[in-house]
């Protein structure tokens, strides 16, 4: 059904357009009696087999919806009626802002990929939190926020502590967006100077809250070793709870497409199937490193049940997929929930 209909006629509209389409309709199915039921009766799937504990919290099941794509916490609730055991949220900024000129998403379905440059428009942390109170979440709820735009970079702790300090009663977990190629400077966070001071006044002011909330470290596909050995580090001694792994990349490897149909995109980060290899590189690496102890939340490029095992099994803990949705539509949770629970791998 969603191969034959809904695919191409959502494939007709641009990929912003569709989003907001498929938004709109959510929203509005909410307010028809028992659509919930239907759709959970349909897409939803449990077994006690999928339920895992990881960074203190129970999860019904390893498969989560990125951030990104509930960029303003309105759809969390729907979305996990379709059986995502987790909503990331965000990316969330201390302010609203507009993000980038259109068009700014581009599909690349020969390679089931995206490029996008969205430069984390959001409608900002107040309105985020607004919709949390009013909007009670049925499902584990991810905070991730960023640095706005316009601030520079030594006003970075800043902004992330305001978004933190403001969603923190609201979300489960904290995921801290420093990898993010479509807002200037904001990759350059990583180096280790920047990152320790956003990572050490979190985790002061997470020191006066009563309840404790996990932080992690969503990092860049685009990282040295180097690089990720210093991260890996600072998150071992500095407390944080575990990592995000990844982010898009500004690479443009595995694209089959002709260049001249890459350049005439333009910047962006590649989400997909392009990425894949990457993704699961760099888990396996911090898997490597950490002895399996650190916390690893694997993202980039899932498009098929088992790519979720494999990612899994390189030590990711978590799973959760953004384009992988998009071109395999709502089953495709349930699908990798199903596939998961007959490998018994949770
Ligand atoms: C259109 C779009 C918007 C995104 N926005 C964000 C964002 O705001 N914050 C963030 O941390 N990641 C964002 N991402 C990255 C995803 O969360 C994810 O890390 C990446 O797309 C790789 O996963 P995938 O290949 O399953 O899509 C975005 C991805 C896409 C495609």
């Amino acid at each position: 059904m969603f191969r034959i209909f809904i695919k191409p006629l959502l494939f007709a509209f641009s990929p912003e357009t569709a989003h907001n389409i498929v938004a709109r309709l959510l929203l509005l199915l909410s307010y028809i009696p028992f659509s919930r039921h239907i759709i959970r009766l349909f897409y939803r799937y449990s077994s006690p087999s999928l339920e895992r504990e990881v960074i203190g919290i129970k999860f019904p099941n390893p498969v989560g919806m990125a951030a990104g794509f509930d960029k303003n916490g309105e759809l969390y609730n729907q979305l996990s009626d379709f059986g995502f055991g987790f909503i990331e949220i965000g990316s969330v900024t201390p302010v609203e802002q507009p993000g980038n000129s259109k068009p700014r998403v581009f599909r690349i379905p020969q390679d089931n990929a995206l490029i996008n440059r969205m430069g984390i428009n959001n409608k900002g942390v107040k309105s985020v939190v607004s919709k949390l109170k009013q909007n009670k979440p049925r499902v584990i709820i991810g905070g991730n926020i960023s640095k706005s735009t316009a601030s520079r970079n030594e006003q970075a702790p800043l902004d992330y502590e305001k978004s933190f300090a403001q969603l923190y009663d609201f979300v489960d977990y904290f995921v801290v967006n420093v990898s993010c190629p479509n807002v200037k400077g904001l990759t350059k966070l990583q180096d280790i100077t920047s990152l320790s001071e956003i990572i050490d006044k979190l985790t002061q002011l997470r020191k006066y809250f009563d309840d404790y909330r996990p932080i992690l470290l969503k990092v860049s596909p685009d990282l040295t070793d180097e690089q990720l050995d210093e991260i890996i580090e600072l998150i071992l001694v500095s407390g944080l709870d575990g990592i995000v792994a990844t982010n898009t990349t500004t690479s443009r490897n595995n694209l089959t497409i002709e260049p001249q149909q890459i350049e005439s995109i333009g910047d962006g980060g590649l989400s997909g199937a392009p990425l894949y290899s990457r993704s699961l590189e760099i888990i396996r690496y911090i898997s490597r490193k950490t002895g399996g102890q650190l916390p690893i939340i694997g993202v980039g490029g899932i498009m098929t049940p088992r790519q979720a095992e494999e990612m899994l099994n390189a030590g990711a803990s978590l799973v959760q997929i953004y384009t992988g949705f998009i071109y395999n539509g709502p089953g495709f949770v349930r699908k990798i929930l199903k596939h998961l629970s007959k490998k018994s791998l949770c």
